[in-house]
């Protein structure tokens, strides 16, 4: 009787609170008489259920076409498949017992469910961070059927590839209800939460060859997307930005109830691989996508192989077109790397990097030969929680180092390079280069989700942190002021001598990031790198990015006035105008690695229109060649991809 005894105690009782509690009771006699018949195992106790949802729920969800081979899993965690098949046959009346057990698993699930719901409805007040549902971070609707695009400044030209131009990005359902309130303290959801929601400019080619260019915009419908939208209300307790003890509360509701600790949006990217699209966030499986509807398929688990996170920025191999690919998790293993077979049905490769805890990294690369693996002190992890630390926090004192690891190699077959401590998201392209591997990137200090410093301290730090660091000036802090001033960098690494070179290859008053380059070049040695150049004061007002240029850097062309550094062409947007989703459109057939075009979703605040660019990267600074109005506002988002037909 513990179970709803406690209830009574926490809520007032009503009906339907009377009907949970009598549910419970009901399941816990069934429980008992299954018992009392002689189970094999034992039966399940009401409480191991309870204790396990998180596994289960894993188990299920990479298992959705054999749910039953699903619940055997979830007795044997991550047995090999054949494990199952050789089990014995079961006594008579097993399957009816096993039937129940299901039914009572799943009434428990949804009574746990159930309360827990109606305990955040009471004990939890939630509230709107405006930044969030301003302007061009205001999320919008789905625009329904794709929309024929008639006005176009400019003109397609003739030899751009036909395909699609998607950009992923947050679109949440309750923009207004982001901060959490409770007895345990207060949380909020970070930008990089909302719903992932896909824009997709189709560019088709009638019978006679003249364009015919559509536009359509579709959620992924991923799992949490799924709840929310069904339920109509926040789901999941904000949890990853806040003070320690509500983020641990929040953990434990949202992983009690929804099995899973956080959403997964599906919201960064979307890459392909053999002929399909992944819709990605690094806490899940990708989910795949027709690119023809942005109808989504399900969550892709290279046939029930891999059951980490998956990185946003997976990288395809050069020449094998096999797919290398990243998890990094809060709980062991910490860092699995994989290799996927170029038809995206096998992983041919699988390893532990036996990472010692929990890090939030982003991005991997790839050479010819290597894997190239950062690892910086981002940490995170629900544990830290408990010790009244933050779930995320960057080590501005730590230790970063690079490893150059054999394609198949394991752990122990890396070399290591310690370098610069850092905490960069993003690479533009690794290669090698006689003896040394060059890693190029995009370098930042600190982590963009500011948690520890939630809320009231919130608008001071990015007052400062996204700001050019002046620090002749009086009061700078080196923790603080322009550690998310991101700028392009190079580390090149000695595998004969073991020494490290590093620096910045860029002007230190140009911040740039979201860096792309022609990805027929990915893993050998590139002459251009494409970013979107950040607006740091306007980013530094709320801390969410704005982009009011692209840079292209000519990795190979100095400087004219400072030979240390590379010389870089601008794309200069409009005043009030914004961009995201940057991609580099090869042209069929291009000889030189920069013959193509810089595609990119544009904002202009001032007519609250939303545009695609085409802009010819050969003749960069110049107007674009084409700019396409959309039919609807396109919220600023992270990254886009080019689909070639
Ligand atoms: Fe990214």
């Amino acid at each position: 009787m513990f179970v709803p005894a406690l209830l009574a105690r926490l809520y007032k009782p009503h009906e339907k609170l009377s009907q949970v509690v009598r549910s419970v009771i009901e399941v816990r006699k069934k429980a008992a008489m299954l018992r009392a018949g002689g189970s094999s195992g034992g039966g399940i106790s009401s409480s191991s259920s309870l204790q396990r949802p998180t596994r289960c729920m894993r188990i299920n969800r990479h298992s959705l076409k054999a749910p039953d081979q699903a619940a055997a899993h979830a007795h044997l965690p991550f047995a090999p498949q054949n494990a199952i098949k050789k089990k014995v046959q079961q006594p008579p009346g097993w399957k009816k017992k096993q039937g129940l057990m299901a039914e009572m698993s799943n009434i428990l699930k949804a009574v746990t469910s159930n309360v827990l719901g109606r305990f955040v409805h009471t004990a939890y007040r939630f509230s709107e961070q405006p930044f969030l549902n301003e302007g061009n971070f205001r999320p919008v609707n789905e625009i329904g059927e794709a929309i024929l695009l008639n006005n176009i400044d400019g003109e397609v030209p003739e030899d751009f590839p036909e395909g699609v131009y998607i950009r992923n990005g947050p679109n949440p359902l309750n923009p207004t209800q982001t901060i959490s309130d409770s007895i345990f303290g207060s949380t909020s959801y970070t930008y990089y939460e909302g719903h992932g929601m896909l824009h997709a400019v189709y560019f088709n080619k009638r019978s006679l060859g003249e364009w015919k260019i559509s536009y359509k915009n579709k959620y992924v419908d991923s799992d949490t997307f799924q709840l929310e939208r069904e339920k109509n209300e926040v789901t999941f307790v904000p949890s990853a930005d806040g003070q320690p003890y509500a983020s641990l509360v929040a953990f434990a509701i949202n992983t009690l109830r929804f099995g899973k600790a956080v959403k997964d949006g599906a919201n960064t990217n979307i890459f392909e691989h053999a002929g399909r699209a992944f819709a990605i966030t690094e806490n899940h499986l990708p989910y795949v996508i027709d690119i023809n509807n942005l109808n989504t398929l399900g969550p892709y688990d290279i046939n029930g192989a891999w059951d980490q996170p998956f990185t946003s920025h997976p990288k395809k191999i050069h020449g094998s077109g096999e797919l290398v690919i990243m998890g990094t998790n809060t709980e062991k293993p910490h860092y699995v790397l994989g290799v996927i077979s170029s038809d995206g049905e096998r992983l041919l490769h699988k390893v532990d990097l036996k990472f010692e805890e929990g890090k939030l990294i982003h991005d991997i690369g790839v050479t010819t030969e290597y894997n190239i693996i950062m690892d910086y002190p981002l940490r995170f992890g629900i544990l830290r929680t408990l010790l009244q630390k933050p779930f995320i926090e960057n080590d501005m004192n730590g230790k970063s180092r690079i490893g150059v690891m054999p394609r198949f190699g394991d752990a122990e077959s890396i070399i290591w390079f310690d370098v610069e401590n850092h905490c960069s998201y993003h690479l533009f392209n690794c290669f090698e280069d006689e003896h040394e591997v060059v890693v190029r990137g995009c370098r930042i200090l600190g982590s963009v989700i500011p948690s520890g410093r939630h809320r009231v301290d919130k608008s001071k730090w990015y007052g400062r942190a996204f700001l050019q660091p002046d620090k002749d000036s009086e009061g700078f802090d080196p923790s603080l002021d322009g550690i998310l001033f991101s700028r392009p960098y190079e580390w090149r690494l000695n595998l004969k001598s073991g020494e490290t070179n590093e620096g910045y290859i860029t002007s230190e008053e140009v911040a740039m990031d979201f860096p792309v380059i022609n990805e027929k070049f990915m893993g050998v040695r590139n002459k251009y790198g494409y970013a979107q150049v950040v607006d740091t004061l306007a980013t530094s007002k709320t801390g969410l990015f704005k982009f009011k240029m692209i840079a292209k850097l000519h990795f190979d062309m100095p400087d004219k006035e400072n030979k240390k550094l590379i010389s870089v062409e601008y794309h200069v947007l409009k005043e009030k105008q914004f961009c995201s989703g940057v991609q580099f459109v090869a042209k069929e057939n291009g000889t030189d690695e920069d013959d193509g075009w810089v595609v990119t979703y544009v904002h202009d605040e001032g007519t609250n229109t939303s545009e695609v660019y085409i802009i010819d990267a050969k003749r960069f600074s110049e107007e674009p060649v084409a700019k396409i109005t959309l039919p609807q506002r396109v919220p600023y988002g992270f990254h886009g991809n080019f689909f070639y037909k």
